[in-house]
């Protein structure tokens, strides 16, 4: 006989310091197995609004006119649903990136610039642009493969594009400069930043800076050594140009967008640190789960591999603390798997479980935003695909954006047979913008095979629950490579270019069993739980 195994949500009692949830395993009968105690009573910790946040690799600038892409209607509405949040643009070729401004152009000050509603692509270059990009995929790839990389010449279209792209989608725009451009000596030559500095503030862009990725790599990428100590003062004169224009005085400036802890990174943060701790707003590392091209299913869906996520944390948020205890640390690009993603898992229906948990994870874990690697452009880790239609990781995010506020919850689980590894929770305040306060929400996952049923008993008075269970679009274990995504049983499509569907909750009298299938990613909205901390 098929097993049904039931989560039973048990309330057993409900203070104002925190209601406790027993959960129950039923294959049969009612032996409880785990027990979470949601602290509800104080923030534990709070991160950035903007938290989830997402890049645009440089790459997409390798050819000038693919920048012309996030002109397209439909990458316009998809990004405005992500917002607020931070727009990165940087990544391995930003440091290959040489600003080669057309003088035709007036450095005028005659702003402002177009408004949002003009700037639309026409869709037959939209349509030729996409089938372009996918062959320049290739070429990129080639050139990833032997590290060999062209200098990129670009011009202010390029900045023009990108910042109306994140000023009309409600993003804050991060720049990545390049660093690679040394002088004899081996510090910074700042001469084309300052160019590029310089138009930004004549159109008056409101942006923000980092300088440099991947440091560690440039010995590979480029033969060029940096070391951490010069990296950081090559920021501090960065900074000095910062605050020499009126506009950029105030702006943010984050780095080192270092790769994750491993062999010499580690010096490379710990030499930045010394030198460059007071130039930057908040610190920037890399951090991928897996190799791209040596990867399986397995993996991403293996709790140990999800964990290694908090061992290199904690090691960057010990070095860092020692230096700057108060200043936030971010992941300033991050994704499933490195070299361009995994293809047929990053872009699949799978790599959500590497997402949700990395971002539950990251907030409880202290760090203050994560940007996801990438939004559109190169690499199967996209959230939207090549034809720009939403990928099963955009819609988490969506939901994600939501559903979840800033502040972030204790929960505790405690079983009697030990942890079960396999089912993932995180408890944060339901997002404001969503909820009345005194929500909050809890993400959950379940990295097995077998299906469940949560129960929420009516012992909560009046306490409703949403539901926004996401699946793969087919059954079992075919299904984890789907590009498809169901929520509570739909499938998830745009309505059209410009609308997106409601990605409404099931919204659940108490009592009621909630069906949750095997493999599924879910948020459940405890909209009635009056949680102190989130009043
Ligand atoms: C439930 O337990 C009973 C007796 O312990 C057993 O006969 C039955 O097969 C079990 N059912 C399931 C679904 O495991
Ligand atoms: C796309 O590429 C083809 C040939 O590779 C070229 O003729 C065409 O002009 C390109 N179109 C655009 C919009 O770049
Ligand atoms: C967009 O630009 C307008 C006008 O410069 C500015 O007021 C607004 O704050 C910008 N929004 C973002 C998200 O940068
Ligand atoms: C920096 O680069 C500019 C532009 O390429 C060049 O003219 C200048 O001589 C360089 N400065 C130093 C100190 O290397
Ligand atoms: C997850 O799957 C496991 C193993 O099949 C099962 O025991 C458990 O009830 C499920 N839990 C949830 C929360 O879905």
């Amino acid at each position: 006989m098929k097993l049904v195994l039931l989560l039973l949500l048990t309330v057993l009692s409900h203070r104002s310091d925190g209601f406790q949830i027993k959960l129950d395993y039923c294959s049969n009968g009612s032996s409880p197995d785990l027990h979470l105690h949601l602290g509800l009573s104080a923030v534990f910790r709070r991160v950035d609004p903007r938290f989830l946040s997402v890049t645009v690799d440089a790459s997409l600038a390798s050819k000038e006119k693919f920048m012309s892409l996030l002109s397209s209607p439909k990458m316009r509405t998809l990004a405005k649903a992500l917002s607020p949040a931070f727009l990165r643009f940087g990544g391995t070729r930003q440091d290959f990136m040489v600003f080669n401004p057309q003088k035709t152009r007036q450095l005028d000050s005659g702003l402002p610039a177009e408004s949002c509603d003009k700037v639309e692509l026409p869709w037959w270059l939209e349509e030729r642009l996409k089938k372009n990009w996918t062959q320049q995929q290739e070429i990129l790839m080639r050139e990833e493969l032997h590290r060999k990389f062209r200098r990129i010449q670009f011009t202010e279209l390029t900045i023009d594009l990108l910042h109306s792209f994140a000023n009309c989608s409600g993003f804050d725009l991060i720049f990545g400069l390049n660093a690679l451009l040394r002088t004899a000596d081996n510090s910074w030559n700042s001469s084309n930043a300052g160019s590029l500095l310089k138009y930004c503030e004549s159109r008056r862009y409101q942006m923000s800076w980092e300088l440099g990725n991947e440091p560690n790599s440039y010995e590979k990428k480029a033969g060029v050594r940096v070391d951490g100590y010069q990296l950081g003062l090559d920021f501090t004169h960065l900074r000095k140009m910062m605050s020499q224009s009126k506009l950029y005085r105030g702006a943010g400036l984050y780095g080192p967008d270092v790769g994750q802890p491993k062999d010499h990174r580690t010096d490379i943060l710990q030499g930045f640190l010394q030198s460059g701790a007071d130039a930057v707003d908040a610190y920037t590392w890399h951090h991928y789960y897996v190799n791209g091209r040596d990867t399986s299913l397995e993996d991403f869906l293996d709790p140990e591999v999800l964990d290694t996520l908090a061992l290199k944390t904690n090691e960057v948020l010990e070095k860092v603390k020692l230096v700057s205890p108060e200043k936030p640390v971010w992941l300033g690009e991050t994704s499933s798997a490195y070299g361009g993603g995994a293809v047929g898992l990053s872009d699949t229906f799978v790599a959500g479980f590497m997402w949700l948990d990395k971002l539950g994870l990251a907030a409880r874990l202290g760090l203050d935003v994560v940007m996801r690697q990438v939004l559109v452009g190169s690499g199967s880790y996209h959230l939207v695909d090549d034809n720009l239609d939403p990928l099963p990781d955009y819609w988490l995010s969506v939901l994600y954006k939501r559903l979840v506020g800033p502040e972030v919850l204790k929960v505790e689980a405690f079983s009697d047979f030990g942890r079960s590894k396999r089912v993932r929770l995180y408890l944060h305040c339901a997002n404001k913008r969503s909820y009345s306060g005194g929500a909050v929400v809890l993400i959950s996952m379940n990295l097995s095979k077998k299906p469940a049923r949560i129960s929420v008993p009516a012992l909560v008075s009046g306490s409703t629950v949403e539901a926004f269970v996401l699946q793969s679009d087919r059954p079992g274990e075919e299904g984890l490579y789907s590009r498809s995504v169901k929520l509570n049983g739909d499938a998830l499509k745009m309505v059209d270019d410009k609308t997106l569907p409601a990605l409404g909750g099931l919204r659940l009298p108490p009592s009621e069993h909630l069906q949750l299938p095997a493999f599924s990613l879910a948020f459940f909205v405890l909209v009635d739980a009056r949680a102190a901390a989130c009043g």
